[in-house]
């Protein structure tokens, strides 16, 4: 007998699509704006579920589902493959598509072509691309083609060699001032919202009520419009490092290690598989098996 999945129903009853313009509605009306990574279907899944407003598929992927160090060996492949399994997952989240390490900084019609393909190919909603001033031109191509462009300023991992490591940006005076001159340039150029990633809390506050679009902070303290975390760091599943702004609401990985040692310990000892587990056929079937044997 098949079992039917648990019904979604009811949770799904009333519930829109979140869309840029939700992000809109929700700054002017001072409601938070929620958004977590996912790279898969599942995690797509229990994100809609949940209610999360916006899943952003990450070039983080190349870190925390990879395995690599940085995130600049993630492909436009890579990334169209696990956009596809999360649009698969989610119905309501805005879905945002992460373009990778010079899918856009090489050419204008480059960077259109390949925010194409997010939409077009791997059911995305939105993009999102790192830099300021240097990015401006391709923002306003592509969001000319019909693709909103989420922007990304501060600690821009795809810099992480300009940048010397991974290190927190806009800590003097002269460089808060060149992130919010990006930020307002990224805002006339068309970007319906901008991520703020490791800067100081108070630049973060400063950006977000200066910008009419909404702000989405990681590490840039509570007074951005909104608040996104690599999933894979909130579960603790990714258990390499932990940045400061990270809050661990699960140990995800301790507890895989718990499950997997027990699985063992069953296999070796001969309690898994149980009778429960286990399939069953008809003495009269079985009986002709061992009556046809010679
Ligand atoms: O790739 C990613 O997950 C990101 C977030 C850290 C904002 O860019």
């Amino acid at each position: 007998m098949t079992t039917t999945p648990p019904s979604t129903t009811r949770l799904e009853e009333g519930r829109k699509k979140v869309t840029t313009r939700t992000f809109q509605q929700k700054k002017a009306r001072g409601e938070p704006i929620t958004m977590l990574t996912a790279y898969d279907y599942p995690v797509a899944l229990a994100l809609d579920r949940a209610a999360i407003d916006s899943i952003l598929v990450g070039d983080s992927l190349g870190m925390v589902v990879l395995g690599y160090e940085d995130t600049l060996a993630v492909t436009m492949e890579d990334m169209l493959h696990h956009c596809k399994a999360v649009a698969r997952g989610a119905q309501f989240a805005l879905l945002v598509g992460d373009m990778p390490f010079m899918s856009y900084q090489v050419s204008v019609e480059q960077a259109v072509a390949n925010a194409g393909r997010f939409l077009q190919e791997a059911g995305m909603d939105a993009v999102k691309l790192e830099g300021g001033w240097e990015r401006i031109e391709a923002v306003r191509a592509i969001v000319s083609a019909g693709i909103p462009v989420m922007g990304h300023l501060g600690l821009t991992p795809q810099s992480v060699n300009v940048f010397g490591g991974f290190r927190t940006q806009g800590k003097t005076a002269a460089a808060a001032r060149r992130l919010i001159e990006d930020a307002e340039r990224l805002q006339d150029a068309g970007c319906f919202s901008l991520v703020l990633e490791a800067i100081p809390g108070r630049l973060g506050e400063l950006v977000s009520d200066r910008l009419e679009i909404p702000t989405i902070g990681i590490g840039a303290g509570g007074g951005c419009d909104g608040q996104v975390l690599v999933t894979q760091d909130l579960l603790g599943l990714f258990d390499r490092f932990t940045p400061r702004f990270v809050e661990k609401y699960a140990d995800l990985h301790a507890e895989m290690g718990r499950a997997f040692t027990a699985y063992k310990e069953d296999v070796e000892a001969g309690v898994f598989p149980a009778e429960k587990h286990t399939f069953t056929m008809s003495d009269a079937e079985w009986q002709a098996l061992i009556d046809s044997r010679d």
